[in-house]
């Protein structure tokens, strides 16, 4: 098999440090990544820094060096940062690189040759920071529509690349390609952005404003725009026109963004590469934001949450895990300390950790650490060998809608059959007996073969934590070489493995160290500061920050049925955009279910699971109630599911 997989993050602009954001993206792509490899694809997997541009100039401005020796001292902080994640990147392309700016010149001078570029006058208003022009009516109240900072008016000559004449191509595209841009609720902001029209976009900046860029090779008094010089390095990786077409790697699987990046991938991006005549990529994923404790993150927040400090901590698994599992990939997510340590306590040490600890104490107690062959094979058995195929089988669709948090909630549904079969077989009472101790053979021979197959398909978000399992099961193959192939038929581990039962590999966190951390950034068991009650909570108001931690979607009714023996709940079936939920609404006396599909009604998004009649009910609908009527709230005008309500 020799089936090719390329997958990319965006490149990270060196005026800064790494942060969370940063890491997160960069992680989920690695997990995809990880993952094909044992499915047996041949990964390439990209990721880099964007060294040009304004914000770059400034940033190495402002500490006094070159823009060349600022980003070549910064970008190693990218590098450093992804190999404490256990990142596996083929590769690490620099903008400034040789290799990138040759492309670069090609693609421009291909254009330039065929008519796509024109040089024109240009007046508008500039957003120096976001480095793009805005026309009169896109300012708001005067400032940038994006980033809401003040903009200079400037008129200068520039270059164009015909990007407007694309535009109904582009549509059509993203209409016949339903996996172009995801989730679909970006599908269709950008679809809405596409009915107005489409610009030009300018290309150049005049070197006299801005020296630090690719210089343009018809005409050198100009720079390179930083974002067409940016996007091409998903493509300059491979080499000059002709070899990126020969390489086998392009079109990308799967280009990974953040939701303020979409724009520039799904319009400038898809309409430069049609120019030069290459394919689009087949799927351009926009991620949500997030943000840290309900805060937006900022400098001062750094020292908590800074992703080394983080590391240090936590470990780089507990953080690879929680940063995909705790927020479906496409919606915003609070990086909330508490919840952390609530993952690692509930799903990694109870659950993962119990499992592997209890089984290789039972093989130590029982078997000298020695492990049995099935010898009696018992009903308990067959649900769980099962179980490991439905879910093996299940997580594929799902790495190709990279729906992280479904694919962790899947594994751990393995987890926990894994864990019921002990309790069911219950291995202390078989021992009892002589006839027992047959059957505890076989059981805990599955056992043991249960965490292996855990270890392999955790492997891709938690890489070292499977490295630790597979040790502690005395497995010397390493996970890439077991693959997934060695899932297809249970009972792959060889009887007569020795095991070596080492430390538990997710001690809980328990209070104390708990509220130590809490402590260290701020939250629980401290008394608010002066600040923070004239701000906030000195009369029951609350601060904007506070609002804002509760996540508000639009979510579309697709399912409704009455919960039986409950006169006043409703089951919901809702679509997030990102994903589809269960809710249980007590609504049942004010409306009939048929009534309730197809609207669109607003979820609280991030509501802690909880189970209503024995149903598990995954947020909760607002409406509004008095004595005598019960009433949903909506909208007056149609909106996508998933949208943020503010
Ligand atoms: N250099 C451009 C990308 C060019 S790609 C050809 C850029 N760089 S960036 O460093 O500013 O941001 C890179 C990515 O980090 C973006 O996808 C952005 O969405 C993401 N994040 C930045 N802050 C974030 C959060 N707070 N949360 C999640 N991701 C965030 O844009």
């Amino acid at each position: 098999m020799n089936k090719k997989f390329f997958i990319t993050t965006p490149i990270y602009y060196v005026n800064d440090v790494p942060h969370i954001g940063h890491a997160y993206t960069t992680i989920a792509a690695d997990v995809v990544a990880r993952y094909k490899r044992l499915a047996g694809y041949e990964v390439f997997f990209l990721t880099g820094t964007d060294e040009h541009g304004q914000k770059v100039q400034q940033a190495a401005g402002l500490s006094g060096r070159e823009p060349q020796a600022h980003v070549d001292d910064l970008h190693v902080r990218f590098k450093e940062l992804w190999v404490r994640f256990n990142i596996s990147n083929n590769d690490f392309i620099r903008t400034t690189e040789e290799r990138h700016k040759k492309v670069v010149c090609e693609i421009l001078q291909k254009l330039y040759d065929e008519g796509e570029i024109y040089k024109d006058s240009y007046e508008g208003w500039y957003c120096m920071p976001d480095e793009r022009f805005w026309t009169e009516k896109d300012l708001i109240d005067g400032n940038c529509p994006e980033c809401g900072r003040p903009v200079d008016k400037i008129k200068e000559f520039n270059y164009f690349f015909k990007m407007g004449k694309y535009r109904d191509w582009l549509v059509e595209h993203i209409q016949n390609h339903e996996n172009f841009i995801q989730p679909k609720s970006r599908r269709n902001e950008i679809l809405g952005f596409l009915k107005n029209p489409l610009d030009d976009l300018c290309i150049s900046r005049p070197k006299e404003r801005l020296p630090w860029g690719i210089p343009l090779p018809f005409d050198d008094k100009y720079v390179t725009y930083v974002w067409f010089d940016a996007l091409i390095n998903y493509i300059s990786v491979h080499g000059h026109l002709q070899q990126i077409k020969d390489s086998g790697f392009w079109p990308a699987t799967h280009q990974l963004i953040g939701k303020d990046i979409l724009t520039t991938h799904s319009v400038y991006w898809a309409t430069m590469l049609k120019a030069a005549g290459l394919d689009l990529p087949h799927n351009i994923f926009a991620h949500g934001w997030w943000t840290i404790n309900g805060q937006k993150m900022s400098k001062s927040l750094r020292n908590v949450v800074e992703p080394n400090h983080l590391i240090d901590q936590f470990g780089v698994d507990v953080i690879r895990y929680f940063l995909l599992r705790e927020v479906p990939f496409g919606l915003d997510g609070d990086f909330s300390h508490k919840a952390l340590i609530g993952r690692v306590n509930s799903d990694l040490a109870n659950n993962l950790g119990n499992l592997l600890n209890r089984t290789l104490n039972m093989l130590k107690k029982y078997f000298k650490s020695e492990l049995p062959s099935i010898d009696a094979k018992g009903e308990e058995d067959g649900p769980m060998i099962d179980k490991s195929r439905e879910v093996t089988g299940a997580i594929d669709q799902l790495y190709d809608e990279l729906a992280y948090s479904k694919i962790l909630t899947k594994l751990w549904e393995f987890l926990d059959a894994a864990n019921v079969y002990i309790n069911d077989t219950a291995p202390w009472n078989l021992a009892k007996t002589d006839d027992g101790k047959k059957r505890l053979a076989t059981v805990l021979y599955n056992a043991a073969e249960a965490c292996r197959v855990i270890a392999v398909l955790i492997a891709p978000f938690m890489p070292e934590t499977a490295d630790k399992m597979m040790k502690q099961l005395g497995i010397d193959t390493p996970v890439e070489k077991q693959g997934l192939d060695s899932l297809k038929e249970w009972g792959w581990i060889q009887p007569g493995t020795r095991t070596h039962q080492g430390p538990q590999i997710f001690p809980r966190i328990d209070d104390k160290a708990a509220a130590k951390i809490l402590k260290e950034v701020n939250i629980g068991g401290e008394a608010p500061s002066p600040e923070k009650k004239a701000e906030g909570d000195g009369n029951g108001q609350i601060t904007i920050d506070d609002f804002m931690k509760i996540d508000l979607r639009t979510a579309k009714i697709l399912e409704a049925e009455k919960v039986k023996k409950s006169k006043k709940l409703i089951k919901l079936k809702v679509d997030l955009g990102s994903e589809q939920r269960q809710v249980l609404a007590g609504i049942a006396e004010a409306y009939e279910p048929e009534q309730l599909v197809g609207r669109t009604v607003i979820l609280v998004a991030n509501l802690k699971p909880a189970k209503l009649m024995g149903l598990e009910s995954q947020g909760m609908i607002l409406a509004g109630s008095d004595d005598k009527t019960i009433l949903l709230g909506g909208f007056d005008g149609d909106l996508p599911p998933g949208v943020r309500v503010k």
